[in-house]
């Protein structure tokens, strides 16, 4: 069926805005807010208390999703995770657990290399659950569970609200299988719900930065380079980030570790790379900072993305920073996602790049 751009002038802009409306959508399918509980649309077909690990696969932005989802189900349900993206998982010829679970994050449902890892994994004797947004697609046919995502078509090449959408539904997965496992109290799980339900209001918030974001934009579509840094659940964002701008802007863009920038990438810098660091006030945020003390120390250019607290304790004069509303950090990549997307995407409208269609990209690869 027909979908339009409305008001907005690309796809990627409508899809971004769209975002809160999205992921509330697709929360309460997830989540009993009255109870304060999670409940899975596909009830109790998975056993997490009986798993050793979980295997998870993707490409693309679903892989990043998934490399964050590593960080929750970890912490939170101390559930171990194998992660790789599809293209490597499919050949490398991994032992898989016995009866053990792999999960297959796909916006289309119809990439390649996913769909292969997946007929890997059945081979393998694995329980196959997968997220996608598009409930008819060959891998949620393949599937034994199917955790969908309510993102609605998705136009731009770039995913965005898929991404987002796929992050709240691993949040309420690892909160569902921390419950089953005995690491998360019932008080615990309506306390991390409430964290959920106030999502889509703080990322109305953080739209609204957009004046800001279109300001350096303008700087950023001067460079050649790009850095992003993170810590955490902030590092794959940080991936993330990378692979937005450099997919709709062309800029040279990288996602690095924080604590890694002392092992290499601190040679690249000087006065004319931007840095851009995602550090909300987390508990990792001391270690974060004092890696951008070390940027700026070699004349570097720092854009922090970080809370009003980060931004008074970072130690350091940014260049610009974006000043996002306080939350609660575990799940705060889900609203800072938003102002990554935003920079990409102002970025290259500014540099005048067709952002819904960037060149030698497709929406789904169903070749290898
Ligand atoms: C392509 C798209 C990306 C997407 C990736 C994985 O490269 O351009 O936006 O993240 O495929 O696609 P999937 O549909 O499996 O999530």
């Amino acid at each position: 069926f027909l979908v339009e751009k409305g008001n907005h002038r690309h796809f990627m802009a409508k899809e971004i805005y769209e975002q809160p409306e999205v992921v509330g959508h697709t929360l309460t399918q997830y989540l009993d807010m009255a109870k304060g509980q999670v409940r899975l649309p596909f009830g109790d077909q998975i056993d997490w208390k009986g798993l050793s690990r979980l295997t998870i696969s993707a490409c693309g932005t679903s892989y990043y999703a998934g490399l964050i989802a590593k960080y929750w189900f970890e912490k939170l349900a101390r559930l171990p995770v194998e992660i790789d993206v599809a293209s490597e998982f499919r050949y490398r010829e991994a032992p898989l657990p016995e009866q053990g679970l792999a999960l297959f994050v796909s916006q289309s449902g119809e990439t390649a290399d996913t769909l292969a890892g997946l007929r890997y994994a059945r081979e393998n004797g694995q329980v196959i659950l997968s997220v996608v947004n598009v409930p008819t697609s060959t891998i949620a046919r393949e599937s034994d569970a199917v955790a969908p995502t309510l993102a609605g078509p998705e136009i731009g090449v770039a995913s965005t609200k898929a991404f987002v959408c796929q992050l709240a539904v691993f949040a309420s997965l690892a909160l569902a299988a921390a419950r089953a496992r005995g690491t998360l109290s019932a008080e615990d799980e309506a306390v991390h719900v409430q964290h959920l339900i106030a999502l889509p209001g703080l990322m109305a918030k953080a739209l609204q930065l957009e004046p800001e974001i279109e300001t350096l934009a303008r700087e950023l579509s001067k460079a050649r380079d790009v850095l992003y840094l993170g810590r955490g659940t902030s590092y794959p964002l940080a991936l993330e980030a990378a692979l937005k701008l450099k997919e709709i802007s062309y800029i040279h863009a990288e996602g690095y570790p924080a604590g890694e920038l002392k092992h290499g990438p601190i040679a690249l810098i000087d006065s004319d790379m931007p840095v851009i660091v995602v550090a909300p006030h987390d508990a990792l945020f001391e270690k974060t900072a004092s890696n951008m003390q070390e940027v700026a120390a070699r004349g570097g250019r720092i854009i922090l993305v970080t809370d009003a607290k980060g931004a008074a304790h970072c130690g350091i004069e940014p260049e610009a920073t974006i000043i996002m509303p306080d939350m609660d950090p575990t799940f705060a990549p889900i609203v800072y996602a938003l102002p990554i997307q935003m920079i990409a995407y102002q970025t290259a409208v500014f540099m005048g790049k067709d952002v819904d269609q960037p060149r030698n990209l497709a929406k789904s690869v169903t070749v290898e």
